[in-house]
């Protein structure tokens, strides 16, 4: 019974001409395809291009009722590794009904039979994005393809054929045309014949070179149906920008951001006209003056954009009065200089994201006239601005109405006072930064068990003193990413934090914590830490060997505490270590030779502590090290001759510090305006260098290029090897102040990158190799204090060097120094005199040297700071930096 019926069933739907769900002859066709895809030498189609029914392919598409196939979808398919593809268009042209085609990303370089495209006479949508056509290979033939609604040619370098384009000028029915990143200037875009394209809605010509000929876009004008123009990465100025923006009164999205426009909106023609618009980009330009009031006019505005210009006075609070569709204003990076009050915005219920931040002179606020908000905020974005200044700059209380609040960002906003227990209590926040304020007061006690929202907590650069709650772990269960650096935090580090399972940044730096690091902290079961920073508290005891597995771990901070004892064997099993500060403890022993399993380790700072005993030579095995600091310490032996074999300091290697990137997208996620951000990441860094007794600030390379060697204030002996001579890509090497005998090797005039050598305060012989003279980067050179001898080289670079570079050599000669080479002797007692003289300019030139090499690698410090946005900012260490220069110079 069962068996007749599906016999029937079979009979009654096979017949020649339908058998298998698909036309037979358009199964043969797509199985050419499928040949000709990967052709030549590449494997066929790896997607499931098999059985009868050819409608239920992958990325084929048929109609029900004749069977026959109406898309194909190839987006992506060619293999990668394959040369240009040719298709052969009459494949595609002998499917009578195809509307859609999708051949973007195929490495498609033209057309075998380019006319077969003309035949396709059903097409609706085309998609030829990300190929290697060149406007020439596009049909002549346009005026065929009647019904083509979409295309999208974005991806091909379509703009090295002038007036190519115009094939384009008979597609009557386009509506939707995408020819972004497409290398298109004025002279290859069609613009004579875009009143043809008369119902065309959506342009997008992002990323081009638009712009440069002045008026050359009013073709854009004929377009009165578009609702959607992208101009945005292109050269439109002011001359260039279209000034009819009165006949295109349809346009509901305009995006201008990344040009050059700088006049404000008023003098541009009808651009008030505009009074459909929904969302208004123009980020990334130059515009200077105030908003106009005719924005007011944008009764329909639901996303307004317009950070990163130079605009001023005031953000008008008129123009909000009909805009009661807001959604999100977003005018960060500009130069508003008078009072925003944010009852402007009580009544634009529709609002989610505000971002008002870096404006320093706009004073926000948020108390006076009383409102009540209508708005439930997914972000507040005021950092960099004046908040309630004529309020006694508090944080703001209408937050605390706010229950979709995702990220709150106040920081460097001048806020005083304490942090209400509401803000860490009732809110949904995620992200919450403070940084930078005067808040003070004791960390806020929370009422409530926990803050399961939170994920990122920045109090940093405050006041807040007292103990971190004990009970961290209950009170934000999801923390990522934990900052209180720079506060006057007393007490121990809670045990609870090292409870806190997701936790990825921690940095607790700059404070007055005492007591030994707790041991869940760095010996745990859970290793999702993967940057630690404690440096500069008061923590000691012998933490280090009870380290073990922190398989994530990138960066590890924990200088200038009061740690001690040995670095125990193996202690720290973290393969992905790149940063490891120990300086300025009392760690003393050997340095470990396990060192050199870190094999990612990039930036090693041992300096400041007891070590004794000789270099390891397995430090060599460390490739990727960029800078080793070991001053200041009990080291003895002699400098490894094997240190070329490392080839970050042979050839150029960035450290690629992922994590900073880690965290600038983790912030990404919540903000409007990645810019401000973003930026940070190619941070160069600064160096303070010594030229002439003057102290330059040099912005030279990003941090990920530095190299240093630094190995002063040791007792190493033996002779300088002449192998250094092959670190051709290092920037500083600084061997002062040790016993080091010998002569200066020759082979330093291999040092192309060298921008600061000290080899003062050895027992160095021999004469200054002249054919140093070549090293023109080198800015910065002291050679006082040893026993050269002979003519100091007087020609290129070394001209700009002064005497204290070469004092206390008893026989070196030759200007800067009075000494002449010629007459020796004969000038002893003046000699004399001058030498007592000397031993105050050596004094001066240490303390100069001294100063800029620590202050140098603070600097850097500070600048990776900037970088890695969990460290203090530049203004913050800046003036640490000044303090501190000032207590070096009391000191002195
Ligand atoms: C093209 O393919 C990529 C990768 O498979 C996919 O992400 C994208 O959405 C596809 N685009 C279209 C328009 O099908
Ligand atoms: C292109 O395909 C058509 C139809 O299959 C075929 O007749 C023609 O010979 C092909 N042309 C080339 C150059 O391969
Ligand atoms: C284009 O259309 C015209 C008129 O309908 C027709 O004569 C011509 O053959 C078509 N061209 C192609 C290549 O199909
Ligand atoms: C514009 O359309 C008209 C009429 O349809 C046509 O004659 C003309 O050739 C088109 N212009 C271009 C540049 O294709
Ligand atoms: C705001 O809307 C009201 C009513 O729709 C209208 O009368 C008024 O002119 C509008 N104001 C502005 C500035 O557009
Ligand atoms: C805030 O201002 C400081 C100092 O002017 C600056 O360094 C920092 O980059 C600014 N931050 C933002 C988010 O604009
Ligand atoms: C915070 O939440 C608690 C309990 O949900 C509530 O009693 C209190 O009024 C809220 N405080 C504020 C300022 O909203
Ligand atoms: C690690 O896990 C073991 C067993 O699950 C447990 O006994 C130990 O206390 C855990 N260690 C830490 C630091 O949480
Ligand atoms: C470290 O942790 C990883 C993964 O959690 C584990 O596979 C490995 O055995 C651990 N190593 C040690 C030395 O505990």
């Amino acid at each position: 019974m069962f068996r007749t019926a599906f016999f029937l069933v079979s009979i009654c739907c096979c017949n020649f001409y339908w058998c298998h769900g698909c036309l037979e002859e358009e199964r043969i066709l797509l199985l050419q395809i499928k040949d000709s895809i990967n052709y030549p030498g590449g494997s066929s189609l790896d997607k499931d291009w098999v059985g009868k029914n050819c409608c239920q392919w992958h990325g084929v598409e048929c109609k029900p009722s004749s069977s026959r196939v109406i898309s194909i979808n190839l987006n992506l398919t060619r293999d990668e590794r394959l040369e240009l593809w040719y298709p052969n268009t009459s494949l595609f042209a002998a499917f009578k009904e195809l509307e859609k085609l999708d051949l973007a990303r195929n490495q498609i370089g033209g057309w075998v039979m380019p006319q077969g495209l003309c035949e396709l006479k059903n097409l609706r949508y085309l998609r030829l994005a990300f190929n290697d056509l060149d406007g020439r290979e596009l049909p002549p033939c346009s005026t065929n393809l009647t019904l083509l609604e979409e295309l999208s040619l974005s991806g091909n370098d379509l703009g090295s054929y002038s007036s190519a384009l115009t094939g384009l000028c008979g597609l009557r029915n386009i509506r939707n045309l995408n020819l972004c990143s497409t290398n298109l200037d004025e002279r290859a875009f069609p613009l004579l014949c875009l009143s043809n394209l008369s119902k065309l809605e959506t342009l997008s010509l992002q990323d081009n070179d638009l712009g440069s000929y002045s008026s050359a876009l009013t073709g854009i004008c004929e377009l009165t149906a578009l609702r959607v123009l992208d101009l945005s990465l292109n050269k439109i100025n002011d001359h260039s920008i279209p000034k009819c923006w009165g006949n295109l009164s349809s346009l509901e999205k305009l995006d201008l951001s990344d040009n050059k426009l700088k006049s404000p909106f008023n003098s541009l023609t009808g651009f008030c006209e505009l009074r459909h618009l929904h969302h208004l980009d123009v980020r990334r330009n130059s515009y200077v003056g105030s908003i106009p009031q005719c924005f007011g006019n944008m009764n329909y505005l639901r996303i307004l954009f317009l950070s990163g210009n130079q605009f001023t006075g005031t953000i008008p609070s008129s123009i909000f009065k009909n805009m009661t569709n807001l959604m999100i204003i977003s005018a960060s990076h500009n130069q508003f200089n008078d009072s925003i009050s944010f009852s402007t915005f009580a009544n634009l219920s529709e609002l989610a994201h505000i971002d008002l931040s870096d404006n320093v002179r706009l004073e926000v606020q948020t108390e006076h006239p009383h409102w009540v908000p209508t708005f439930q905020l997914e972000s507040l974005l005021l950092s960099n601005c004046t908040l309630n200044k004529r309020g006694g700059n508090g944080i703001p209380t209408f937050i605390s109405t706010q229950r979709s609040l995702k990220t709150l960002d106040l920081s460097h906003s001048f806020l005083k006072g304490t942090i209400p227990s509401w803000l860490l209590d009732n809110l949904t926040v995620g992200s919450l930064i403070l940084r930078g304020n005067l808040l003070k007061g004791p960390f806020p006690q929370s009422t409530r068990r926990n803050n399961s929202m939170l994920n990122e907590l920045d109090v940093s650069d405050n006041k807040i003193f007292g103990e971190l709650p004990s009970n961290m772990d209950t009170l934000f269960p999801n923390l990522i990413v934990f900052n209180m650096s720079k506060n006057e935090l007393q007490g121990t580090i809670p045990v609870s934090i090292s409870k806190l399972q997701t936790l990825q940044m921690l940095d607790l730096s700059q404070n007055n914590l005492s007591g030994e690091m707790p041991h869940g902290l760095i010996s745990r079961n859970n290793t999702s830490l993967e940057y630690l920073r404690l440096s500069n508290n008061k923590l000691h005891g012998n933490i280090l060997s009870k380290f073990s597995n922190m398989t994530e771990l990138v960066v590890l901070l924990l200088d200038n505490n009061g740690f001690t004892g040995t670095i125990a064997s193996n202690m720290l099993s973290s393969p992905s270590l790149k940063i490891l500060d120990l300086s300025k403890n009392n760690l003393s022993g050997f340095i470990p030779s396990w060192l050199s399993f870190l094999m990612n380790l990039a930036i090693l700072h041992l300096d400041g502590n007891f070590f004794n005993g000789p270099i390891p030579s397995e430090v060599c095995q460390m490739q990727n090290l960029h800078i080793l600091d070991l001053s200041n310490n009990k080291i003895s032996g002699s400098i490894p001759s094997c240190l070329p074999n490392i080839s970050s300091w042979m050839k150029e290697i960035s450290i690629d510090v992922d994590i900073s990137v880690e965290i600038l997208y983790f912030r990404m996620l919540y903000s409007l305006d990645g810019t401000n951000y973003a930026r940070s990441i190619n941070t160069r860094v600064t160096t303070i260098l010594t030229t002439k007794g003057m102290i330059l600030t040099y912005e030279g390379l990003p941090l990920s290029l530095m190299t240093i060697i630094d190995l002063s204030l040791n007792q190493l002996t033996g002779n300088i090897p002449s192998q250094m001579g092959h670190l051709k890509t290092l920037h500083s090497l600084n061997l002062s102040d040790n016993f080091l005998s010998g002569p200066i090797p020759e082979s330093f005039q291999n040092l192309e990158s060298i921008e600061s050598l000290d080899l003062s305060h050895n027992k160095i012989v021999g004469t200054i190799p002249p054919q140093m003279v070549q090293l023109y980067k080198l800015s910065a050179f002291n050679v006082s204090s040893n026993n050269l001898s002979g003519a100091i080289p007087n020609e290129k670079q070394f001209l700009t060097f002064n005497e204290s570079s070469y004092t206390a050599n008893p026989h070196l000669c030759g200007p800067p120094l009075q000494r002449s080479c010629s007459c020796n002797n004969s000038s002893q007692p003046r000699d004399n005199k001058e030498e007592k003289k000397k031993k105050k300019t050596t004094l001066q030139s240490l303390t100069v040297l001294f100063f800029s090499t620590c202050g140098w690698l603070l600097h850097i410090f500070w600048d990776f700071g900037v970088s890695l946005p969990f460290l203090p900012t530049r203004t913050g260490d800046g003036s640490s930096l000044v303090q501190w220069t000032g207590a070096l110079i009391a000191a002195i």
